[in-house]
């Protein structure tokens, strides 16, 4: 089991808008949860993300397959990234691109991820956004959620550490259900990171650093 000593130095990345991101700065700046947000790195040069991580004072970065390419080059700037940052907890957070091996191995065990679905169901590769909703209602079904788990090197696919819940509702569409999963988003990625700042919840190790 790995516990964090006293308030981890947490480094982000994120594709996107950044809500859960900011949620998770908000949660910091309140003492809510026992840690410090230092970096927050993007593929995405106009994400929302990296606005709100510059307007909260965090370092921030653009790395990508323009900036840097070849999977390798990328994958090693992003591992020398956070430890130059002096990063211990890596956080994804609406991030659209695959860890590469370096990044994953460096930080095995200590890195989580959140999925707008109830894992292991409608995980994997393609499944992501509005995907993810579309087959939640294909299927049928009476719930959906949303999922934070360590990330192992494979889509989706680590120990699952929270979930929350939330109903299908008749005349549910991607985008209403999209809506009600994000509501609980936030709050369930916030407990959890407090859980794991301040030690209730220690993160298994051992987790694999898949390749590839
Ligand atoms: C969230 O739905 C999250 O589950 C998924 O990507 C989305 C990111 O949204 N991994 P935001 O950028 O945090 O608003």
């Amino acid at each position: 089991m790995s516990t964090f000593t006293s308030a981890p130095r947490l480094g982000f990345l994120a594709s996107g808008r950044g809500s859960n991101l900011q949620a998770i700065i908000d949660a910091c700046a309140t003492g809510r949860i026992a840690a410090r947000p230092v970096l927050v790195i993007s593929n995405n040069r106009a994400a929302g993300a990296l606005e709100r991580a510059a307007a909260a004072g965090l370092a921030t970065l653009h790395l990508s397959s323009a900036t840097h390419p070849g999977p390798g080059a990328l994958d090693a700037a992003i591992r020398d990234a956070l430890a130059a940052h002096g990063v211990e907890l890596v956080v994804l957070a609406g991030y659209m691109k695959k860890l590469g091996p370096l990044t994953v191995a460096a930080y095995a065990g200590r890195i989580v991820n959140i999925h707008p679905g109830l894992l292991p169901k409608y995980g994997g590769q393609g499944m992501y956004g509005m995907h993810v909703h579309e087959a939640v209602l294909a299927a049928g079904d009476r719930e959906s959620g949303a999922t934070v788990h360590l990330v192992d090197g494979e889509y989706d696919r680590g120990p699952i550490l929270a979930q929350a819940h939330v109903p299908v509702l008749p005349g549910d569409t991607p985008e209403t259900l999209a809506g009600r999963v994000l509501g609980v988003e936030h709050a369930l990625y916030v407990a959890t990171l407090a859980r794991i700042a301040d030690g209730r919840l220690s993160l298994p190790a051992g987790v694999a650093a898949a390749a590839g």
